[in-house]
């Protein structure tokens, strides 16, 4: 594993998130009140991108068949997908965000 840097256009709010490419994975990075979390960025049941997604509550939402998901360890909560998104490590330093895959 080796940690990335993320650069951000800007901070992101809580309840934002934003997608990012990190060598070949497409991750979602998001916020939940002060905390951040690294999820894979392709629903588990059929692929469709969560980039532009609903986030409610700790949740996100797949518009496609309705999957749900618990961006704080990417276990699906609803819905038709039955696979956690993978989730990595993140962490602040400094100021900046870091990804481990
Ligand atoms: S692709 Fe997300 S619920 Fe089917």
């Amino acid at each position: 594993m080796s940690w990335h840097r993320i650069l951000l256009d800007s901070p992101l709010a809580p309840g934002e998130k934003v997608p990012t490419r990190i060598e070949d994975r497409e991750i979602l990075i998001c916020r939940i009140e002060d905390d951040y979390f690294a999820l894979a960025s392709r629903c588990t049941h059929s692929a469709w991108p969560l980039a532009e997604e609903v986030i409610e509550g700790t949740e996100i939402v797949c518009s496609l068949h309705g999957a749900r998901f618990d961006i704080r360890d990417g276990c699906p909560t609803g819905g038709p997908a039955r696979k956690p998104l993978a989730t990595y490590p993140i962490e602040i330093r400094e100021g900046e965000l870091y990804v481990s895959i």
